[in-house]
């Protein structure tokens, strides 16, 4: 395959470089794209050093099989055109597209299909934190349609990117040191706070990331599920936490639901209360799954399931599920 990355310099554009050189992607050739910022920088992948090029609009990606975008949505929209015009893929990680009806969302555990069917040439990678709950909801979705979810998210800095955790690393120096705090990439200090604002308000009162987690949901599912989500970003450096409520169209026990995580694909059961074992961001961060743990049954409801998921949302929410979608169309020959 011949592989471009946009956005290299990136906290997710760096996570594609480990990822593909961890799952051994299939690269003959290999192109790195960034903004004038970065252009003329090297980075090394698999014992190879590499040039960083000024993103533009010229013919720099013809031959390219696969682009995999992560700088943002305003460059998507404005470059998917030079990008995809001489049949390169495009797998973009920014909102821009995902709620396009000529753009395939995807998800491999739950609709990997739907990336055979891509008019405009791009694939988009779900919201990260739409990725780790439909992995885990699906596991129920399959044993009795989920007719509501509610879901409170506990977001590490760093999916406001490397500057997100940049910030939150100086301000617990700051702290240390006594100097002034450094407040520009959130809203708030962050450090020994919670910020319960991810992306902008909306009129009704949820915020875009919350809405995101509806919409992106019905798409990946196929499903009428409503999703009510709170999203908090909290100071945790990476890996997303999610507890999160559903109510069944039959009651699901938790132990019919622990067996069937077990068993899914891409799901780690971590659940055992006795020994003190549920998944933490702390220890999720680096690897490849989502983990499920503290399964119970929903008291305030008795169709209603209720458990927490942790995920790395650089690597399942956004770099490895754009290699694991390429993946999935090389084995589909679909390329
Ligand atoms: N962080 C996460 O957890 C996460 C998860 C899922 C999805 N995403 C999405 O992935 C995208 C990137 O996020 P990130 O966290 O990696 O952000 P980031 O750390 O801030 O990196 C942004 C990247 O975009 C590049 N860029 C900016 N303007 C550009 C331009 N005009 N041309 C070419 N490259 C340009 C930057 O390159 P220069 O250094 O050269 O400017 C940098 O490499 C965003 O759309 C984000 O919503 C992020």
């Amino acid at each position: 395959m011949k592989i471009a990355i946009v956005g290299t310099s990136g906290a997710v554009g760096q996570e594609f470089l480990r990822v593909l050189a961890e799952r051994d992607f299939p690269i003959e050739e290999l192109v790195l794209f960034g903004s004038a910022r970065s252009a003329g920088s090297t980075y090394e992948f698999c014992d190879k050093q590499y040039t960083v090029k000024e993103l533009k609009h010229n013919d720099d990606f013809k031959g390219i099989d696969i682009a995999f975008v992560s700088a943002g949505g305003s460059v998507s929209v404005e470059f998917a055109e030079t990008i995809t015009k001489h049949g390169t893929i495009m797998i973009d990680n920014s909102s821009a597209f995902r709620m396009d009806k000529d753009v395939p969302l995807v998800v491999p555990e739950v609709n990997g299909e739907d990336a055979k069917v891509r008019p405009k040439g791009i694939i988009a990678n779900p919201n990260c934190s739409t990725i780790q709950m439909v992995v885990a909801m699906n596991v129920i979705e399959k044993i009795s349609h989920i007719k509501r979810a509610h879901v409170a998210t506990y977001q590490a800095a760093s999916g406001a990117g490397a500057a997100g955790m940049e910030e939150l690393i100086n301000q617990f120096k700051q702290i240390a040191y006594n100097t002034d705090i450094t407040v520009e990439k959130f809203a708030y200090q962050l450090a020994y706070n919670l910020i319960p604002q991810i992306d902008v308000f909306t009129d009704n009162g949820y915020t875009k990331e919350e809405l995101k987690m509806y919409n992106e949901t019905r798409k990946i599912m196929h499903s009428d599920i409503e999703v009510s989500a709170t999203c908090i970003r909290v100071p945790v450096l990476r890996s997303h936490a999610e507890a999160i409520w559903v109510e069944t169209e039959r009651p699901v026990s938790p132990q019919e639901a622990k067996d069937a995580f077990a068993k899914a694909e891409g799901v780690v059961l971590q659940d055992n209360p006795a020994e003190k074992e549920y998944p933490m961001p702390l220890f999720v961060a680096g690897n490849d799954p989502v983990y499920v743990g503290r399964i119970r049954e929903d008291i305030a409801n008795p169709n209603g399931l209720t458990f927490w998921v942790v995920a790395d949302q650089i690597k399942k929410g956004a770099a490895l599920n754009a290699v694991q979608i390429a993946e999935y169309l090389i084995k589909e020959k679909a390329i």
